[in-house]
C-alpha cells in the first residue's frame, strides 16, 4: 500500500470515538472540516451544493465536531415519531449547551431521553425537566399509567440526578419555573394550532436571553395538526432552521442572546439547509432502520419459533396420523371378525332350530311309537300271540335243544312262506 495513502486527516486523528467514550466535552469546540462525504454527497440536490471551504455554516455545524450525534440511542420505544430526529437532538445539545431544559410532551420519552443522554454522555450541568400528564391526547391517542412507570425504569437510573418527570397538565407546571430561565423548549404537546400557539405564548416569559425552541409536527397536514401554521408565523418573527423529514422539525432561536454555535444554523443558506438536511435524515435513517432492523430480527426469532413449534405440531400429527391408522386398522379387523361371528350365530341358530324342529318329529314320532305300541299291546292278537310266547317258553324252555330245533323248524317254515 501507497504509505501516503495510509495518512489519516486531522479531523479523524483527532477524533474520539462515538458513543460513550471518555470524551473532554469541556473543551471548546475545534473546526474541522468535513469529510468528502458530507462535502461533496453523490446524489441528489447536493451536488450542487457548498463545498466545506467555501461554508463557514457547513465548516461550523461540521457533525464530527458533535459526535454525540453519532451515540445510537438508548431510548427507542414503540413509538417512533421522533426518531428520525434523534441525531439532531443530540447535536443541538451539544451546539446549545443549555443550563435548563424543558420538554412538554414526553410520552415514551424518546425525544426527552435522548436529550438526557446527550448531557450525560457531555457531562453538562443542565437540568432537565420532561412535563405531561402521561394520559395521552387525541392526536398521540390515549394511554394507561404503564407507559410512565416503563419510562420511569429507563430514566430514572441513568438520568435521575439531573432529570425529573413532572406529571402535570403543561398549564400546571408554569408556576414552577421562574421567568428568564428555560434555554432549550421542546414543545411537542397537543398539535392544534391552538393548543400550541397557547403553549408557545404561556411559556414565552420562562425563556432566556439564549433561548431555543423546538417544535415538532411542524410538516403535518392532516388530522387537524397546525404546528405548521404557527411555524409560518414563528420563524417570519424568528431566527428559525425547518427540517422538513420526520413530520417536520423546528428550531427557533427565541432569545436575543443566543448561543454562537448556534447561530450558523439560522445562517444556513437554502442550500446549506439542504445539505444539512439531507445529513440529518440519514442520520435519522439510521435510527429508524436499527429499530426496523431489530423488529425484524425479533420477528426473524419469533417465525422460527413459529417454525419449531409448527414442525413439533406435524411430527405430534404425524404420530396421531398413524395411531389413527392403527386404530382404524384394529376397527377393520374387529369389524371383520364380527361379521364371522354373525354368520356363525345365524349358522349356530339354524342348526339349533334344525335339532329342535327334528327333536320336535322324534317326540312326534316317539308319541306315535308308543301309541301304536300301546294299540298293539292292547290288541286281542297280541295278548294270543303273549299267551303263547308264554306257553312256548313253558314248554321249551330257552336254551334247550328241543327249544333250538323247534326254532330252526319255524325258520324253514316262514322262509317257504315267502
Ligand atoms: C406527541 S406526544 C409526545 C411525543 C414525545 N415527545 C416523543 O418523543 O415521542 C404528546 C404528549 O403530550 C401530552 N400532552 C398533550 N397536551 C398536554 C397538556 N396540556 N398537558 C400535559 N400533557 C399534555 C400527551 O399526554 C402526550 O403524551
Amino acid at each position: 500500500m501507497n504509505r501516503a495513502s495510509c495518512v489519516l486527516p486531522p479531523w479523524l486523528t483527532t477524533a474520539p470515538e462515538m458513543g460513550l467514550g471518555d470524551r473532554n466535552v469541556a473543551e471548546p469546540t475545534i473546526r474541522r472540516p468535513l469529510p468528502r462525504a458530507v462535502s461533496e454527497p453523490s446524489t441528489g440536490p447536493q451536488r450542487s451544493g457548498p463545498r466545506v471551504g467555501e461554508s463557514d455554516v457547513l465548516a461550523a455545524l461540521n457533525p464530527l465536531d458533535h459526535p454525540v450525534c453519532l451515540s445510537p440511542p438508548r431510548r427507542l420505544s414503540s413509538v417512533l415519531s421522533w426518531h428520525e430526529h434523534l441525531p439532531f437532538a443530540m447535536f443541538l445539545i451539544d451546539l446549545a449547551r443549555p443550563a435548563a431544559l424543558v420538554e412538554l410532551g414526553t410520552h415514551a420519552g424518546d425525544s426527552y431521553c435522548a436529550f438526557c443522554q446527550a448531557v450525560s454522555e457531555l457531562r453538562l450541568p443542565t437540568r432537565c425537566y420532561a412535563v405531561d400528564t402521561w394520559t395521552g391526547d387525541a392526536h398521540s391517542g390515549l394511554y394507561g399509567p404503564e407507559v410512565l412507570e416503563n419510562l420511569r425504569a429507563h430514566h430514572d437510573p441513568l438520568y435521575g440526578s439531573f432529570s425529573r418527570l413532572i406529571q402535570s397538565t403543561f398549564d400546571e407546571a408554569l408556576a414552577y419555573f421562574a421567568d428568564g430561565t428555560i434555554d432549550l423548549l421542546h414543545i411537542d404537546g397537543y398539535h392544534t394550532y391552538d393548543a400550541v400557539k397557547h403553549d408557545f405564548e404561556n411559556w414565552l416569559p420562562k425563556l432566556s436571553e439564549r433561548a431555543i425552541v423546538v417544535f415538532h409536527d411542524v410538516n403535518v397536514r392532516e388530522r387537524e395538526f397546525g404546528v405548521w401554521r404557527l411555524w409560518e408565523e414563528l420563524s417570519e418573527r424568528y431566527p428559525s432552521f425547518t427540517f422538513l423529514h420526520g413530520h417536520g422539525l423546528g428550531v427557533l432561536g427565541v432569545g436575543r442572546s443566543l448561543p454562537d454555535p448556534v447561530q450558523p444554523l439560522f445562517r444556513a443558506s437554502a442550500a446549506e439547509a439542504r445539505l444539512l438536511g439531507s445529513l440529518f435524515f440519514e442520520l435519522g435513517r439510521r435510527v429508524t432502520l436499527t429499530v426496523e432492523r431489530e423488529r425484524l430480527t425479533e420477528q426473524c426469532s419469533r417465525v422460527a419459533e413459529l417454525e419449531a413449534e409448527a414442525q413439533r405440531v406435524a411430527q405430534v400429527l404425524d404420530a396421531r396420523s398413524r395411531e389413527l391408522e392403527q386404530l382404524r386398522e384394529d376397527r377393520d379387523r374387529v369389524t371383520q371378525r364380527l361379521r364371522q361371528v354373525e354368520a356363525e350365530v345365524v349358522d349356530v341358530r339354524a342348526a339349533h332350530e334344525e335339532r329342535a324342529r327334528v327333536a320336535r318329529d322324534v317326540e312326534r314320532e316317539r308319541d306315535e311309537l308308543a301309541a301304536a305300541v300301546h294299540a298293539i299291546h292292547s290288541s286281542l292278537t297280541y295278548r294270543a300271540a303273549a299267551a303263547y310266547w308264554r306257553v312256548q317258553d313253558r314248554v321249551l324252555p330257552r336254551g334247550t335243544r328241543r327249544r333250538r330245533a323247534y326254532e330252526r323248524l319255524m325258520a324253514r317254515v316262514k322262509a317257504r312262506a315267502r
